[in-house]
């Protein structure tokens, strides 16, 4: 099928697509979905990889060069590395990366090599492992590590490290979490605390900005601002003037993005969604169970598209500057655990 590109209402092009691959998680972090239980998607109603890779490339059509598999804790979904090896041979995808909490990673790093994948994201927002058990619930620290050092091992470049940083839980280890990447050649991706969802306990006031950690890093590792990648990614880059490296900083609250943002996400129940912070989404697998061709599918791709306004964060920080009073509750988000981070 021949590319076509499809801009939205505010003449964003459709360039990324995040691809939740299940809602369940091994971990509870209290900042994404501290709750025991939840209301999960039934199995059937989970994409199959044959679907996935369906609508991934009717995605790379209009667009989508880059796809990032994320969840829930994408390596809890069996046999990850074969969907991996099924999108690497979908044609205009040029990168191919995967955001895990990192748990499972040191059994599964060969294969998701040997699949094609050599971008990779593990979230770790803390060195100290009370630390690391109390913001997961279930999760140990070790693990992470040495799943960490088998994506070294294997060869996997570039290695990107997420840690959220939350005022008064661990802005106290900016520092630590900044010298642990230039330590191990990771790229560390340090993001302000948002309220993705309905069920973290955010408060404005918990949100350490990215002003403040571009000061604290900057005073002790100068650091030369470099941009966004393409630039449309969420983090701005900055070099380590002494040449250790580079780290980026997500500021979706206080710099927020949405005028460069060109990411769609389909959720693991096949929901097309427009925005992170969206209430609902398209469900195209209802759509490719009822037996939609690819032009049909197609169609709805692009319409909606071309019909996307959102600008949910642009929004919040308007009202959050102006005193006016945002109310995170006040919308009833699609959780980040399903919607896929
Ligand atoms: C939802 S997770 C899914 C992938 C995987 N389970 C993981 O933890 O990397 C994707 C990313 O979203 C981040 N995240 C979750 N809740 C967040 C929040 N409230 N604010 C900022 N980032 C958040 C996580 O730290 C992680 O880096
Ligand atoms: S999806 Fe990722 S961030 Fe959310 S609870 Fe699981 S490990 Fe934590």
């Amino acid at each position: 099928m021949p590319a076509v590109n499809v801009s939205d209402t505010l003449q964003r092009p459709l360039h990324g697509l995040r691809i939740s691959v299940t809602d369940r998680c091994n971990f509870r972090c209290t900042y994404c979905m501290p709750f025991d239980e939840y209301q999960w998607v039934e199995r059937s109603e989970v994409l199959s990889f044959a679907e996935i890779a369906r609508l991934a490339r009717l995605f790379a059509a209009h667009g989508v060069t880059q796809i990032r598999l994320t969840g829930g804790e994408p390596l809890v979904r069996r046999e990850l590395s074969k969907l991996v090896a099924q999108l690497r041979e979908i044609e205009g995808i040029r990168s191919l990366s995967l955001t895990t909490n990192g748990a499972l990673l040191a059994e599964q790093a060969g294969a998701l090599r040997a699949a094609g994948l050599d971008r990779i994201n593990v979230s770790l927002d803390t060195l100290q492992p009370d630390r690391f058990r109390k913001i997961t619930q279930r999760g140990e620290l070790q693990p992470v590590l040495d799943g960490l050092a088998a994506a070294k091992a294997v060869g996997m470049d570039p290695i990107k490290v997420n840690a959220v940083i939350i005022r008064g839980f661990n802005d106290d280890e900016l520092l630590d979490l900044v010298e642990f990447g230039r330590h191990h050649g990771f790229e560390m991706r340090l993001i302000e605390y948002m309220d993705v969802g309905n069920a973290s306990g955010w408060t404005p006031d918990k949100t350490f900005s990215k002003r403040e950690m571009v000061d604290i890093i900057h005073a002790r590792f100068p650091l030369r601002e470099v941009g966004r990648a393409s630039g449309s990614a969420p983090a701005v880059d900055y070099d380590f003037i002494d040449g250790a490296g580079q780290i980026g900083i997500i500021g979706s609250v206080t710099e927020p993005f949405c005028s460069s943002c060109t990411r769609a996400r389909l959720t693991a129940d096949g929901k097309f969604v427009t925005c992170l912070f969206a209430e609902t989404g398209f469900d195209l697998k209802a759509k490719m169970r009822q037996g939609a061709s690819d032009e049909e599918l197609s169609e709805i791709i692009r319409n909606i598209w071309a019909n996307r306004g959102d600008r949910y964060s642009d929004i919040r920080w308007e009202q959050l500057k102006a005193g006016t009073g945002y109310e995170p509750r006040a919308h009833k988000k699609i959780e980040m655990i399903t919607l896929g981070g």
